[in-house]
């Protein structure tokens, strides 16, 4: 399951609907600037890190190893957790070989857009995913594996690594961490977490061998990758569908059904092109309305229409099989509802997407006026006529099914199509 726009499509409670029938559920890539949101029995509960199966007393929540792991921020997660009665700490398995997001990933990263010498300001989530990910593929980063190796080799590596970076820091006027500081905190939530460091990769394949059902839940979403997103404006991991298995340590072909999730309208946080951006009074509604903040940072979130020739691209790009599609509740009562169905330059040409970031800045989007549809109870079971031409235009332009409307923010606020999933 993935995200087909730029994250926060909403990923979090579909996760959790098809998690209730899961075996595992596996996160494959990104960190702690996720934040999926679900409301259970009216009550707010946020992750970061963990999968969103985590919500469910049952299934197996997998930190694969494309994933990059603040510890801190997973042992917070896990006592929020025990607070409210979801124990989770027997039921996670962690990849000994994801990377570790240390302290100074965090300081560069939330240095970065200040510095011009760093590159074009992006407005990253200040996680540390970036600096983290790029030691990573340095071939310099510290793995999970790493901690039970004894403290001296722990002290060297992320003595190597402090040497390298103070230097940095210093010249860049940033505060930075103290080697036996950071030693320590590594070593008393590594020895937390041990019990749940496994070869998270077997774990998965031989679930997969043996006919569990295996949920694998993307983060942020497809025009976030690195490689296929808006670049430079993305996420450093393969956040399309193309990373789930590389992620978790499965071959791509034995993921059998690939769901996109696509948010009724758009939105985006931090920078880079939106075509279809409102910046205006219906841009305004729709946050409001849809209470477009964001769940890691709090950042209001830029808004818009439904950019379909970016959601044909998504579709394509990740072998979407069928698509759940949130917040449609939000789009009741909108006054002058419109849809994305191309886009044109100044004088009139018509051109395709792309992701690269020059050429979408500058494209006008073509827009088809939709008949919109009176504000419904929030949660209804029943879709209202406008929602479902609005629906099957979608369908129609990208040819794939909705199978899953979100009409509401609780667990159960949701209408399943053509038979589900
Ligand atoms: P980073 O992933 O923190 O490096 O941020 C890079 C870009 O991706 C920024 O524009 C962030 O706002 C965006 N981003 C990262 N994670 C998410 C997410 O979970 N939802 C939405 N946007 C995200």
């Amino acid at each position: 399951m993935v995200g087909l726009q730029w994250g926060d499509e909403g990923k979090g409670k579909v996760v959790d609907h098809y998690a209730a029938s899961a075996d595992f559920v596996v996160r494959c890539q990104g960190g702690a600037n996720a934040g999926h949101t679900v409301w259970v029995d009216g009550r707010k509960m946020v992750g970061h890190l963990l999968p969103s199966g985590a919500f469910h007393p049952d299934p197996i929540c997998v930190i694969g190893a494309g994933v990059v792991l603040d510890l801190e921020s997973l042992c917070e997660e896990i006592d929020a957790l025990n607070a409210v009665g979801l124990e989770v700490e027997k039921r996670l398995r962690v990849s000994r070989l994801a990377h570790l997001v240390l302290p100074y990933h965090k300081i560069l990263d939330r240095g970065r857009d200040r510095l011009p010498s760093m590159g074009l300001p992006i407005g990253t989530t200040g996680r540390g995913i970036g600096p983290a990910y790029s030691d990573k593929m340095r071939r310099v980063g510290l793995r999970v594996g790493d901690l039970d190796r004894g403290e001296s080799v722990v002290r060297s590596l992320l003595q190597a690594r402090l040497e390298e970076m103070a230097p940095v820091m210093e010249r860049q006027g940033m505060e930075y961490p103290d080697l036996e500081a950071t030693l320590d905190l590594l070593l008393s939530l590594g020895n937390r977490l041990q019990p749940c460091f496994v070869d998270t990769g077997h774990l998965i394949r031989e679930a997969i061998r043996t006919g569990r059902r295996v949920l694998f839940e993307g983060a942020q979403g497809t025009l976030l990758d690195i490689d296929h997103g808006t670049y430079p404006f993305v996420t450093s991991s393969t956040s399309s569908a193309l990373g789930l298995g590389p992620g978790s340590g499965v071959p791509s072909r034995s993921i059998e059904h690939i769901l996109g999730v696509v948010k009724a309208y758009a939105t985006r946080v931090g920078e880079g092109p939106f075509p279809t951006e409102e910046k205006g009074a219906h841009g305004e509604s729709l946050r409001e309305k849809g209470k477009e903040f964001g769940a890691t940072t709090g950042r209001p979130r830029r808004c818009g229409w439904l950019d379909l020739p970016a959601l044909g691209y998504s579709v394509a790009l990740n072998g979407i099989d069928a698509l759940a599609l949130t917040k449609i509740d939000v789009l009741g009562g909108q006054e002058g509802l419109k849809i994305c169905v191309g886009y044109e330059d100044m004088s009139g040409n018509e051109i395709p997407f792309t992701p690269e970031s020059h050429v979408l800045e500058e494209v006008i989007p073509i827009y088809e006026e939709m008949v919109g549809w009176p504000e419904q109870e929030v949660g209804s079971s029943e879709l209202p006529e406008g929602a479902l031409r609005y629906i099957e235009r979608i369908e129609s332009f990208v040819g794939v099914p909705v199978v899953f409307v979100g009409t509401g923010p609780d667990r159960n606020h949701s209408v399943l199509r053509h038979g589900g999933l």
